[in-house]
C-alpha cells in the first residue's frame, strides 16, 4: 500500500514538539479544529468570492474596517494574487513600474503575465527617481521585508502623490503592523494599495491574505482583476478563517503588545549577549549570528537543536516571527538558546562582513522581462552563464528576492554571487 510520505513529515516534524517562530502566524492553536467540516464551496447561502454580495463581502467590508481600507479583498491563493491584482489595477499593458530591486519573484512573475516593464532601482535611490523626470505609472516597492526592515514609507507615499502615481507595497510580512507601536503599516502611511500575507503573522491558514485599497480609483475593478488570475475555488476554510482572526483581532486590539514586550526583552538580552538584531519590525527577531563568527544557517541549526524553529536564515541572520499565539515558554526557549550559543567557542574569522550579500551595481537589461520569461531557455552551470541573458528569477529561497533577472545580462558578479548562494545552474536564453 502506499504510504503517505508528506503526512508522514509534518506528523513527525510536529511530534518534535519544537517552538513555532516561523509562520503561519497562527502555530497551530488559534483556529477552531472543525475548520475541515467548513470546507464547502459556492452555495446559494455561501456566496461567491469573486461576486461577492453576501457573507464573503460581509466579511470583506469588516476587514475593510479593521484596517482601515477603503475596499479589502480576500484572496486564498496567497499574497501572490493579491500583488497580481495591485499590478493589473495600477498599470496598463507595457506599463512601466519604477521597482525597488529588493522584491519578492512573486512580483516579477506578476510582471511579466502582465507585460508591464520594471524599472529597476536599488531601494535607497527610489526617492532621487521619484524626484526625476523618469515617467513611470506605478511605484512598487516591498516593506517590511523579510528581515523586518522597512522603508520610508511616508516619504515614498508623498513623492508618488507629487507625480500622480500609486504607491504599491508589498506588505507580506507586515499585515500586523497595523496593531503595533508604532503603527507601521504601509496603508496608514499613504500606500495607495497594500498586499498582505495575512497568514504570515496573523491567525490565518496559509494561503489566506488580503488586498488593501487606499485610493478610491482602484475601487471599480478591483474583483475583475483579481479574477484574472485567482482560482475559482477557493478554499472557504482560508476564508473562514480569515473572518475569524479579523473578528478575533476587532476585540482584542493590544493583542501584539505582549508579543512586542517579549520581542524587546529577547533583544536587549541577545545584545547583552553581543548578538545585534536589526528588525524595525517590533515583533520580528533577526539576530546577526557573524558577531559570534557563525553563519545564519549554523545559529538555526544551534536553535532546532535547542527546541526552537525558526523562519529562515542565510549567511549571516537568523529570522524568528513572534505572534500572539506564542506562548512565554516559547520566547523563554529561545532565550535559554541564545545564553548557550553565546557560549560557544567563538570562531574566528566572521563568515561574513558585510551586509547581506547583494550585486554592488545593477546588470544591464538586454530583453523585455516578458520575452525573457516566456521564451524558449535552457540551463546552464553558473560559471559558464557570463555573458548570458538570464531567462527565469535565480533567488534563494527564502527570502525569494532574485539576484538576477529575467532579461538581465548575468555578468562575473552576478555567477560569483549565484556561487555564493549555492545556485550550480541559471536558466539563461
Ligand atoms: C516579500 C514577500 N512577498 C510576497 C510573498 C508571496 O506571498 P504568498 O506566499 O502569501 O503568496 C512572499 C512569500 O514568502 C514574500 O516573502
Amino acid at each position: 500500500m502506499a504510504d503517505s510520505p508528506l503526512y508522514n513529515a509534518l506528523r513527525r516534524h510536529l511530534s518534535l514538539g519544537r517552538s513555532s517562530f516561523h509562520t503561519p502566524g497562527h502555530k497551530n492553536a488559534f483556529l477552531p479544529k472543525d475548520l475541515l467540516s467548513l470546507d464547502l464551496t459556492e452555495l446559494p447561502d455561501t456566496d461567491s468570492l469573486y461576486n461577492a454580495c453576501g457573507p464573503i463581502l460581509e466579511a470583506e467590508q469588516n476587514a475593510a474596517q479593521l484596517f482601515g481600507a477603503k475596499r479589502t479583498l480576500f484572496s486564498s491563493d496567497g499574497c501572490t494574487l493579491c500583488i497580481q491584482t495591485m499590478l493589473r489595477l495600477a498599470c496598463p499593458e507595457k506599463g512601466k513600474v519604477l521597482c525597488s530591486r529588493r522584491i519578492h519573484r512573486s512580483a516579477v512573475n506578476a510582471m511579466a503575465l502582465l507585460g508591464l516593464e520594471p524599472v529597476w532601482v536599488k531601494p535607497e535611490e527610489l526617492l532621487l527617481y521619484l524626484h526625476s523626470p523618469v515617467q513611470v505609472n506605478a511605484c512598487y516597492v516591498t516593506s517590511p521585508d523579510y528581515y523586518g526592515r522597512v522603508l520610508n514609507i511616508a516619504a515614498l507615499a508623498e513623492a508618488c502623490k507629487e507625480k500622480g502615481i500609486p504607491l504599491l507595497v508589498d506588505n507580506a510580512h507586515g499585515s500586523h503592523l497595523a496593531f503595533t507601536n508604532p503603527d507601521l503599516h504601509p496603508l496608514h502611511l499613504g500606500a495607495s494599495m497594500t498586499a498582505d500575507s495575512v497568514h504570515k503573522t496573523l491567525g490565518v491558514l496559509t494561503g489566506g491574505a488580503l488586498l488593501q485599497i487606499g485610493d478610491e480609483q482602484f475601487l471599480k475593478n478591483a474583483k475583475s482583476a483579481m479574477a484574472l488570475f485567482g482560482s475559482t475555488s477557493p478554499s472557504y476554510p482560508i476564508m473562514a478563517s480569515i473572518d475569524l482572526t479579523v473578528k478575533w483581532l476587532s476585540e482584542h486590539p493590544d493583542a501584539f503588545e505582549s508579543v512586542e514586550e517579549a520581542i524587546s526583552k529577547l533583544k536587549e538580552k541577545a545584545a547583552s549577549l553581543s548578538i545585534p538584531s536589526i528588525s524595525d519590525d517590533p515583533t520580528r527577531l533577526t539576530l546577526d549570528a557573524s558577531s559570534h563568527g557563525y553563519s545564519g544557517q549554523e545559529l538555526a541549526e544551534f536553535l532546532r537543536k535547542n527546541g526552537v524553529e525558526p523562519e529562515m536564515a542565510d549567511s549571516r541572520y537568523c529570522v524568528l516571527i513572534a505572534t500572539p499565539w506564542n506562548q512565554p515558554e516559547d520566547f523563554e526557549r529561545v532565550e535559554k538558546a541564545l545564553e548557550l550559543f553565546s557560549e560557544l567557542p567563538q570562531k574566528e574569522a566572521p563568515p561574513s562582513d558585510s551586509d547581506l550579500p547583494e550585486l554592488s551595481e545593477l546588470p544591464p537589461v538586454v530583453l523585455p522581462l516578458r520575452e525573457a520569461v516566456l521564451s524558449e531557455n535552457h540551463e546552464l552551470a553558473v560559471e559558464d552563464s557570463v555573458g548570458a541573458i538570464c531567462a527565469e528569477a535565480a533567488c534563494p529561497c527564502p527570502p525569494g528576492i532574485p539576484i538576477v533577472m529575467p532579461g538581465e545580462l548575468i555578468l562575473p558578479e552576478a555567477a560569483s554571487l549565484l556561487k555564493d548562494y549555492g545556485f550550480s545552474t541559471v536558466k539563461v536564453l
